[in-house]
């Protein structure tokens, strides 16, 4: 198969087009799908296709079209309208609502629904003059739920992959959706499709057999003479990246740096893009009632807060964002004293030297979403504790709970839930903290994001290979 290329699509490339003096830059894009992927692309024979992150108008696509090249990334330009009525619209106030079970955050817009189908025959346009009959494809997450079946009406014999990052709802829940059965039928164009937990496999297999005419056995389903098969892929991280960058010498400064004079107070960290998903007022509550219950703990505890901005032109979003500045604000202004205040908070994102000396400095990761795919941050966490030490708090309802049950794991609604594990992660003893990390440190190294890629392509190829020896 080495000959064979694979041509990864996803909404957003893995880098995204930063304007200055009227100058583009390009940067890392933010997210587990394009952190996640986007150094494994690198090394294999791939190239990727996707959307740079700004609207470019029409006299400068082709300078971004020539920088991109250099980079083996194909750019897929979408208007201001296709941006608010795909990405913004259907993409980001349909399906993530609906997928993360906030089912009264969306909007059912026949205008974003129209643009959602338009928008992904164009994805399939590009697509396909890049494409060699040999070529296997792999279509990533939400964004692009219509591609597989508008790919395989064009080349009926591609193998055609496709992952889902975020979490695939009960069928209760995905049916309200107008266009169900429009949805599932565009992904069923895939030979394979993945998902992160076993959870969300079978809530797919159980919806795709109640809204379709398709039947299904364990993990397969059939429709006609075609077979598409279901399987749980948990996304993992490059975990040798974030081993190493501790101990290089900008990442060690940083850590001096944030180390400096605070010796006798405990460290928390939390970082997630702003999203209602990610549980961040939650988090925060918890926080004030420890300091409420517990008042020993004032100036002993620290949490540093980094809130990545997304999607800010989605109302919800902007709304968010107020609330969760005045619970900071309230929650400061309150416990603070002279010389110490409980939240850090940064709206922004860093580069990867200063998150890999927060995640190696923290005595306590806190990672608490409401619905989570995966989430990466808990295992980039624990990747940066080469010392074995640290507590991490995770969410049951991310996908990684799944993997990493030596967590101190918790249900995010329960905000008294949430203030115990912090309290029972500060007197936590070393060797316990060892024997935990140890065991999460493991998981998290054998099956790291290669591991990943590895297996998907590797299911992708059998199963195109079974396909072919029933047909001869
Ligand atoms: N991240 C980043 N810049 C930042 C903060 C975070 O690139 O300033 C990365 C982080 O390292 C992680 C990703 O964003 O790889 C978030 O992935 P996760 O799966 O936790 O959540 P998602 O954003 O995909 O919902
Ligand atoms: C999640 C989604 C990705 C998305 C990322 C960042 O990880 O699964 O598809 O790229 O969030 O969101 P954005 O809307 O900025 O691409």
């Amino acid at each position: 198969y080495t000959s064979m290329k694979t041509v990864i699509i996803s909404n957003r490339l893995p880098v995204k087009i930063i304007e200055e003096n009227n100058e583009y830059t390009f940067i890392p894009s933010e997210g587990g799908l394009a952190t996640g992927l986007g150094d494994v692309y690198k090394n294999g024979n791939s190239i990727w296709v996707g959307w740079p992150g700004i609207e470019v108008p029409e006299d400068r696509q082709q300078e971004v079209v020539e920088k991109l090249a250099a980079l083996n990334l194909y750019p897929v330009f979408l208007t201001q309208d296709e941006i608010n009525l795909y990405y913004e619209g259907f993409s980001n106030e349909v399906l993530w609502p609906v997928f993360h079970y906030l089912v009264t955050y969306a909007h059912y817009e026949q205008s974003y629904w129209d643009c959602y189908r338009s928008v992904n025959d164009k994805f399939a346009q590009t697509t396909l003059k890049l494409l060699n009959k040999n070529d296997r494809i792999w279509i990533q997450d939400y964004q692009l739920l219509l591609l597989p079946c508008i790919l395989r009406t064009q080349q009926p014999f591609a193998t055609i992959g496709f992952f889902q990052h975020i979490p695939f709802p009960s069928y209760e829940i995905f049916r309200l959706i107008p266009w169900r059965k429009e949805l599932l039928n565009g992904l069923i164009g895939a030979d394979l499709i993945g998902f992160h937990t076993y959870d969300d496999v079978r809530h797919f297999i159980s919806t795709a057999t109640r809204l379709l005419p398709v039947n299904s056995t364990a993990n397969v389903l059939s429709k006609g003479d075609r077979q598409i098969v279901v399987e749980a892929f948990p996304m993992g991280i490059d975990f040798d990246k974030f081993s190493g960058l501790t101990t290089t010498q900008e990442v060690k400064k940083e850590i001096d740096y944030f180390k400096s004079g605070k010796n006798e107070v405990k460290f928390i960290l939390s970082i997630d893009r702003l999203d209602y998903s990610k549980g961040i007022l939650e988090r925060l509550r918890a926080l004030e009632l420890l300091l409420q219950h517990h008042p020993e703990y004032i100036g002993k505890i620290e949490l540093y807060m980094i809130v990545v901005p997304s999607r800010d032109s989605v109302p919800q979003y902007r709304d968010l964002k107020e609330q969760i500045d005045q619970l900071v604000g309230n929650i400061n202004a309150k416990y603070r004293s002279i010389n110490w205040i409980p939240i850090n908070y940064f709206y922004r994102s860093f580069p990867i030297e200063v998150l890999s000396a927060l995640y190696a400095t923290a005595d306590i990761c806190l990672v608490t979403p409401m619905r989570d795919g995966m989430n990466l941050v808990s295992k980039e966490y624990i990747a940066s504790r080469n010392q074995n030490d640290g507590v991490l708090i995770l969410s049951e309802m991310a996908g990684a709970s799944k993997e990493l049950t030596d967590a101190l794991i918790v249900n995010p609604n329960n905000l008294g839930d949430i203030m115990e594990a912090i309290l029972v992660a500060l007197k936590m003893p070393l060797d316990e903290q060892q024997r935990r990390m140890k065991a999460m440190r493991s998981i998290v190294e054998k099956f790291n994001v290669k591991h990943w890629v590895q297996n998907f392509i590797l299911r992708l190829n059998e199963v195109k290979d079974t396909q072919k020896s029933l047909l001869t």
